[in-house]
């Protein structure tokens, strides 16, 4: 019998077999083959309500833009345009997804420290709610941008860099000061001061903060909201009102298990503070990806070889770094568990899990132990690849992308395009 996983009600595991969404990992493998990501997307809805509810009843306004970089699978963002989703988005093509979808121009925001002129003029021509500069040179090129399309009133924010340096990996943290992201507090005063008069096009309305990912300390996110609503305040002076805050993404979920940093208190420290700081007419804009989607997936990959190396037990598989990069980009340490071993006697025999791309880095961590002996056939999973997994797969080594399959009621289907 399997038996549901704690914190993970989509997952079956027993020694040696695993199912999602009710369908045991074989019967996918054998119809799709591997790399796999199988996606239970009635979870990642879950996930996306639950975040909406805490937040909506901290604050009237609120707008859960889905940040479409974590997961841009198209049959998953549909999915939470079809739940009155927003969307964030960093590039043209992602603004294209986002109308595909259903979103509404008004629930798209743009970010990014480095927008080419096509990603500027594809949110111009779409009417994006929000496009957030990360340099005070990027307002003007947008205003250049709306007069050569002819267009005005084109709404714009500040990602303001407020130096706050948030407890997380060092390739995860964009909020000090050094870091390319968002502009420093005192520059968005200036600029404000010398320049809103004179800006025919765009209007500043908002302002943004995202000091990293995989934050799990919510007192990160209190002292974005605060400092946010302290800042508007000193632009009022210079005319500027603001009417949407933005608290970015970057709340953190638990990879070993665990509940996680809990989602109440994330709204309470931002759609809250607003609330408590007298800003209840302002729109709340919360960027969520990893927190989403994180859990909703497994990566099924299929061992190709166990050998012995210097005492160390490898067993080789056919998902590598270009499938799934968070350990080898981050050293990043997920839950790897035998999702169908033909043998299923009882073992403690510990794996290094390695890919098959030609880098040292491409493996999936070390001393797994997934309680029997893997043979070449076997099937592994690799837990809560949600996030941060498929979109960042690439062809390196010459290698095709990965597919992903839905998993709901019970049945299997390939991402619809959107
Ligand atoms: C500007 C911005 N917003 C939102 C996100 C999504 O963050 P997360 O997936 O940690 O919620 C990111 C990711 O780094 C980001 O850079």
């Amino acid at each position: 019998m399997l038996l549901t996983m704690q914190g993970r009600p989509h997952i079956e595991l027993e020694r040696g077999r695993l199912a999602i969404g009710g369908i045991p990992a074989m019967a996918l493998v054998e119809r799709y083959g591997t790399p796999l990501y199988v996606t239970d997307v009635d979870r990642v809805v879950e996930r996306y309500a639950e975040a909406k509810k805490a937040l909506s009843s901290r604050h009237e306004n609120v707008n859960v833009a889905f940040a479409y970089k974590a997961n841009s699978t198209p049959g998953v963002v549909r999915a939470l345009a079809r739940e009155g989703a927003g969307a964030t988005v960093v590039s043209e093509e992602g603004v294209r997804l986002a109308r595909a979808c259903g979103v509404r121009p008004r629930d798209v925001v743009i970010d990014g420290p480095s927008k080419s002129d096509e990603d500027l003029a594809a949110a111009v021509k779409a009417g994006v709610g929000m496009i957030n500069a990360e340099s005070v040179e990027e307002v003007l090129v947008i205003e250049s941008v709306c007069a050569s399309l002819g267009v005005r009133g084109r709404r714009v924010g500040f990602r303001v860099n407020f130096d706050i340096r948030a407890e997380t990996h060092a390739g995860l943290a964009t909020g000090g000061r050094s870091h390319k992201f968002g502009v420093a507090r005192e520059e968005v005063v200036r600029f404000c001061e010398e320049y809103v008069p004179r800006l025919e096009r765009v209007t500043i309305v908002g302002l943004h903060s995202h000091a990293g990912s995989q934050i799990s300390d919510p007192g990160v996110f209190r002292t974005e909201a605060e400092r946010l609503v302290e800042l508007s305040e000193e632009l009022r002076t210079s005319g500027v009102r603001i009417d949407e805050f933005n608290v970015g993404g970057g709340l953190g979920v638990s990879y070993d298990g665990g509940g996680g940093p809990p989602i109440g208190e994330y709204a309470d420290a931002t759609a809250g503070t607003f609330s408590r700081k007298g800003r209840g007419d302002a729109r709340v804009v919360s960027e969520l990806g990893r927190w989403i989607v994180a859990d909703s997936t497994v990566l099924l990959t299929r061992v190709n070889y166990v050998k012995e190396a210097g005492g160390t037990s490898w067993a080789l598989v056919d998902a590598g770094m270009n499938t799934f990069l968070r350990p080898a980009l981050y050293g990043a340490r997920h839950r790897v568990v035998a999702a169908h071993a033909a043998d299923r006697t009882e073992s403690d025999r510990a794996y290094d899990i390695g890919g098959p791309v030609c880098e040292t880095t491409d493996t999936f961590g070390s001393g797994f132990r997934l309680g029997v002996q893997l043979a070449r056939g076997d099937v592994v999973a690799v837990l809560d690849a949600g996030a941060y997994g498929s979109s960042m797969s690439s062809t390196y080594n010459m290698r095709p992308l990965p597919r992903t399959v839905f998993v709901a009621g019970g049945r299997a289907r390939v991402s619809p395009a959107c």
